[in-house]
C-alpha cells in the first residue's frame, strides 16, 4: 500500500483516485481550494486525505491533475517540494477549438513541463488516453506512458499494474508528443466516426496469427 498524491480536485483526479483506493493505496488530494480537496477526498474514499497546496506532498507519485495552461505553474509553484518525486502529467495540450496541440514544434505537455522541474522529480506522461469517465467505469484498459527514468518508469508501470490497467511503455518523455497527439484524435474521433465518447484505446498485441495469409487473418 502507498500514497499517492494528485494535485488537482476535478474530474481526472476524481476518477484516478477512485482507482487508485480501489487497489487499496492511500489517495491525498490537494487543490488550492482546501474545502474542494476535503469534498473531493471524501468523495473518492473514507481514507482519503487532503494537503496542503505547495507543500511536499505525502506521495512519492504524484498526478498533476490540473489544465495544461497551468501545469507549468503549478510545478514552478512548488518547485522544491516536488525534491524526489515521479510526477505524472496527465494533461492533453490542446487547443480549445480543438484545432491542434498548443505546444511548440518538436515537443511535448510533458518535455514543457519537464523544463520547469527544478527539483530532482522526474516526469512520466500517463493516463491523457483514458477518458475519465472510461477510467471510472473499471476494466484492464491499456495505460500507455513515456518517460526518461529507467526507475521512474518502473514505479509508474508498478503502479498502474496495481490499478488493474495494462501499462504500456512507448519510449522515451519525447514520445510524450505521440500520446498527446493521440490524445487530440481521441476527441475527434468521438466527435465524428465513434460517435460517442464511451470507448478506450487498446491495443491488440499478438492478434495476427496467420501473416502467410493474402490478406492476413486474426484471431478475432
Ligand atoms: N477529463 C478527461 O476525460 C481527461 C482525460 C485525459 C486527460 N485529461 C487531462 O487531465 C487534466 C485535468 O482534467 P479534468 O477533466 O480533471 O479537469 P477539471 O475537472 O476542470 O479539473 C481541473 C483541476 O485543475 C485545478 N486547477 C485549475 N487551474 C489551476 C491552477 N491555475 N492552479 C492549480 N490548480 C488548478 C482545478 O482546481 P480548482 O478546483 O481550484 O478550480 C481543478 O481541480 C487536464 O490537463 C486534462 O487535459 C482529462
Amino acid at each position: 500500500m502507498s500514497t499517492i498524491s494528485i494535485i488537482g480536485s476535478g474530474k481526472m483526479a476524481a476518477a484516478i483516485g477512485g482507482r487508485i483506493a480501489k487497489a487499496g493505496h492511500i489517495v491525498e488530494v490537494v487543490s488550492r481550494d482546501p474545502a474542494k480537496a476535503r469534498a473531493r477526498a471524501d468523495q473518492i474514499a473514507a481514507g482519503a486525505i487532503t494537503g496542503m497546496y505547495g507543500a511536499a506532498p505525502a506521495g512519492d507519485i504524484v498526478i498533476l491533475a490540473v489544465p495544461y495552461a497551468h501545469a507549468a505553474a503549478v510545478v514552478a509553484e512548488y518547485g522544491n517540494a516536488l525534491d524526489g518525486k515521479v510526477i505524472i502529467d496527465i494533461t492533453n495540450p490542446i487547443a480549445s477549438d480543438l484545432s491542434g496541440l498548443v505546444t511548440p514544434d518538436g515537443s511535448s505537455g510533458a518535455q514543457e513541463i519537464a523544463k520547469g522541474v527544478m527539483s530532482d522529480a522526474h516526469v512520466v506522461k500517463a493516463f491523457n488516453t483514458i477518458f475519465g469517465h472510461v477510467l471510472a467505469g473499471g476494466g484492464r484498459l491499456d495505460a500507455f506512458f513515456a518517460a526518461d527514468d529507467t526507475d521512474a518508469k518502473a514505479r509508474v508501470s508498478t503502479f498502474l499494474e496495481s490499478l488493474e490497467l495494462r501499462p504500456l511503455d512507448v519510449g522515451g518523455l519525447h514520445m510524450a508528443q505521440t500520446l498527446e497527439a493521440l490524445g487530440l484524435m481521441m476527441i475527434g474521433l468521438a466527435k465524428n466516426g465513434a460517435g460517442t465518447w464511451d470507448f478506450a484505446m487498446n491495443v491488440d498485441i499478438g492478434g495476427i496469427t496467420d501473416t502467410s495469409s493474402p490478406a492476413g487473418s486474426h484471431r478475432r
